[in-house]
Formats: C-alpha cells, sequence, structure tokens
C-alpha cells in the first residue's frame, strides 16, 4: 500500500508558516494539509486562498517536484471559495456535502477546474451520499473528531466507518484516497490503517513536537507491512 502522511499546517507556527512547509517536506511529509475554517461552518477562522497561493512555492519536496497541496474546505457557502484555491495552486480540495447544496455541481466545479475533488464526513454524518457520488470522487476523508480545532482525541467508531468506505472503494474499482483526519498519532496510525485508510492528517502530532522527521519515520515504520 502506498500510504500518505499530510501534515495539518493548522497546528504550525503560523509565524513561520513558508518555513514550517519546508521544514516538515523535508522531514517526509507527503501531502501538505490546509484546513480552511470560516467561523460560520465551524467555530474557527484561519487562512484562505491568498496565504494558500503564497505557499504554494515552499510546498516543494527535495528532488523539486511539488508537493500536493490538500486543501480542506470547512466552510459554507462551498463553490466560490473552492475554485478561488484551484487558482491560488490547490491540488485536491475536498468539502462537506452538508455544506454544499449541490453536492454534484461542487464535484464537477473542483474537477473542472483541474484539481482532484473529495467529500469530507463528520462523525455523525452518514455516508449514504457515495451512492450517487463515487464515480467522481478522488479522495474521501472521513473526520475522525468534530471539525474546528486540532489536537481533539480521535473517535474511535471513525474505524468501522473507514471499514465499510474501504469496502465501497474497493467495489467501485476506482483509484480512491481514503483519508483520516483528526487525533492521529503514532500509536493509533496502524489500527486506523488496518481498517481501510490510506492517507493520515496529522496535525498535532507532529508539529507539537520538535523533531518533526522523527515523528513521520515513527509512523511510517508503524505502517510497514500493513496491508
Ligand atoms: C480539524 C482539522 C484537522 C486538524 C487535525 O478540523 O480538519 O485537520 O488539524 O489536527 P490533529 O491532528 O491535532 O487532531
Ligand atoms: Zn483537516
Amino acid at each position: 500500500m502506498n500510504f500518505r502522511i499530510a501534515p495539518s499546517i493548522l497546528s504550525a507556527d503560523f509565524a513561520r508558516l513558508g518555513e514550517e512547509v519546508r521544514n516538515v517536506i523535508a522531514a517526509g511529509a507527503d501531502w501538505i494539509h490546509f484546513d480552511v475554517m470560516d467561523n460560520h461552518y465551524v467555530p474557527n477562522l484561519t487562512f484562505g486562498p491568498m496565504v494558500c497561493q503564497a505557499l504554494k512555492k515552499h510546498a516543494v519536496k527535495p528532488d523539486g517536484s511539488p508537493a500536493p497541496i490538500d486543501v480542506h474546505l470547512m466552510v459554507q457557502p462551498v463553490d466560490a471559495l473552492a475554485l478561488d484555491f484551484a487558482k491560488a495552486g490547490a491540488d485536491i480540495i475536498t468539502f462537506h456535502p452538508d455544506a454544499s447544496t449541490h453536492v454534484d455541481r461542487t464535484l464537477q466545479l473542483i474537477r473542472g477546474a483541474g484539481c482532484q475533488a473529495g467529500l469530507v464526513f463528520n462523525p455523525a454524518m452518514p455516508i449514504d451520499v457515495l451512492e450517487w457520488t463515487i464515480d467522481q470522487v478522488d479522495v474521501i476523508l472521513l473526520m475522525s473528531v468534530n471539525p474546528g480545532f486540532g489536537g481533539q482525541s480521535f473517535i474511535e467508531h471513525t474505524l468501522r466507518k473507514a471499514e465499510r468506505v474501504r469496502r465501497l472503494i474497493d467495489q467501485s474499482g476506482r483509484d480512491i484516497r481514503l483519508e483520516i483526519d483528526g487525533g492521529v498519532k503514532v500509536d493509533n496510525i496502524r489500527r486506523i490503517a488496518d481498517a481501510g485508510a490510506d492517507t493520515f492528517v496529522a496535525g498535532s502530532a507532529i508539529f507539537g513536537k520538535p523533531d518533526y522527521r522523527a515523528v513521520i519515520d515513527a509512523m511510517r515504520a508503524e505502517l510497514e507491512g500493513a496491508r
């Protein structure tokens, strides 16, 4: 399995974001997870497309290839901002279907703008919308905390939800990433992978420690031999 680790810069030092992005990529990050909060859909306020655009030039791997920017929109309405993020250099844009009035249209907008598109499900949200959208998604993101803040504890029922989504993905035959976001740490990442996830967002677990590489290496060691 080709696992991806996506550090959330929500827990980075906002006064040094460019440097933080460069450092965490140098430490082995695969994607940069960019949490957009609007103080409306979620009770917190972070950053917008201008910050994404400014960080784009810092999101480069040691070999010179770009590290994908994974924009997680916790905003309502969705469509106009999604397009602004596509212009600002986002590679992947995920949104909460309950925040969009016309989910199919939003998926089409994002993909039409040249980005990968994904749906995000809060801990209490059913996943039945996937029945009619799975052909149009590149990523399915399961929230394992309630969105709005870093540093919360992992909600265990996400594992059962992940197993169910993994089956849907396998049945679809499509190449869809199953991403988990919230409370992911070195000591639970293996169980999350065993439930079917292949992409792991981690904010406080990485940026809360002085040595990012040590954390990312420890996560990869836990993933060794999984699926
Ligand atoms: C929460 C965000 C998460 C958050 C994860 O709304 O979507 O990406 O930053 O932070 P940790 O890893 O600290 O739970
Ligand atoms: Zn997130």
